[in-house]
């Protein structure tokens, strides 16, 4: 990618948002090394600074130096705030003795449940591609959640959702594609964004489908976004999530907000992609030896429209996927209702 303002911002708001997470002083100078540090981010932006001409050299040169110096500011802050915060109540007031032979105290705390975990995890990754991220609301009108994604009123399309209404005719949101047009709207191009958050529908439960489930949304706007861009995007960042080279195909599909639209399967862990199970059908996929992980398209003209971009000028993909099929086939979970049942046989194995 050329060096250009748009590269410095990246850095930067990437910085930022690992800056926030970092919650003590090791991952504080991991985190100065990243950016700050000999072989970092901004020494690696630096570098390419001689191939830019005479005009772009300076103006390129001086955001650079703000850039460091803004990080270096952050760090020091940081750095305080991490010095003085209150100790914990596990820390040791000054001047109390502390006995090393005595035995460990469990935190009766628990840990983070294993979406979380995997959240958190997808999340950083997006993070480390250039992609920033976003929460969604759980309930919002039928505006956001149907209408600005190519569905009026009585679109047939509506039904593939079986959607909670509230009494007073809101959503309880189907997926994470309702902050599309607010993302589009309100971010300049390039957009690359994440949409994290809980989808509920009203469907029949088994072990692949619940009523309460996360999903991920992706956007990447820009000019000459094509969809060799959308399957490359989302292998790498399946191939980092799996830590392993991920199996994928990618089939037509049907999605009002996109033309063309496409969905992502990647082969069943369970059963090796063999659709069997000691010699019964693989209840996870179904028989099929795939799971479909992700709906995905190159965004519709209409929704470009409809957020005032010019379809002539830009393109871009987006894609939707479950974060709990794509947890299940990390774990080898066969059955996607163990997340919300509470039971703490399950949840004590992360
Ligand atoms: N929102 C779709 C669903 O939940 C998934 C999806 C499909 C999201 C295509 C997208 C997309 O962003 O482009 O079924």
């Amino acid at each position: 990618m050329p060096l250009n303002k748009e590269t410095i911002n990246v850095v930067k708001s990437n910085a930022f948002q690992v800056l926030e997470r970092v919650d003590d002083l090791l991952s504080l100078s991991n985190w100065e090394k990243k950016y700050l540090g000999k072989k970092g981010e901004v020494v690696n932006i630096t570098k390419q600074v001689c191939e830019l001409n005479s005009v772009e050299r300076p103006i390129i040169g001086t955001l650079i130096n703000d850039l460091k110096q803004e990080l270096s500011i952050a760090a020091q802050k940081r750095k305080q705030e991490l010095a003085t915060r209150t100790p914990s109540s596990h820390s040791v007031p000054p001047g109390t003795f502390f006995d090393l032979t005595a035995p460990g105290k469990r935190v009766p705390l628990g840990h983070l449940h294993p979406i979380t975990q995997m959240r958190q995890y997808a999340e950083d990754i997006f993070i480390r591609m250039g992609f920033e991220v976003h929460e969604t609301r759980e309930v919002d009108d039928d505006y956001h959640n149907f209408e600005s994604l190519n569905m009026p009123p009585q679109h047939p399309a509506r039904d593939l959702w079986d959607t909670f209404w509230t009494e007073n005719g809101l959503v309880c949101i189907t997926h994470t594609s309702n902050m599309q047009i607010r993302i589009l709207t309100s971010k300049s191009i390039p957009i690359r964004a994440i949409i994290v958050g809980r989808c509920f529908r009203n469907e029949a439960l088994d072990a692949r489908h619940e009523h309460t489930l996360h999903q991920i949304e992706g956007l990447y706007v820009d000019k000459n976004i094509k969809l060799s861009d959308l399957i490359g995007t989302f292998k790498k960042f399946l191939d980092e999530f799996y830590q392993r080279d991920v199996k994928i195909k990618t089939q037509p599909s049907h999605f009002p907000f996109v033309e063309p639209g496409i969905e992502f399967l990647l082969d069943c862990s369970l059963c090796q992609g063999t659709g069997i199970i000691n010699k019964d059908r693989c209840s996870t996929c179904g028989g099929n030896g795939w799971i479909e992980l992700a709906g995905a398209g190159m965004i519709h003209p209409n929704v470009l429209a409809e957020a005032g971009l010019d379809s002539q000028k830009y393109s871009g993909f987006a894609w939707g996927f479950g974060l709990d099929r794509l947890v299940m086939m990390k774990y080898g979970i066969e059955d996607i209702r163990h997340f919300n049942r509470g039971d703490l046989r399950f949840i004590q194995q992360f």
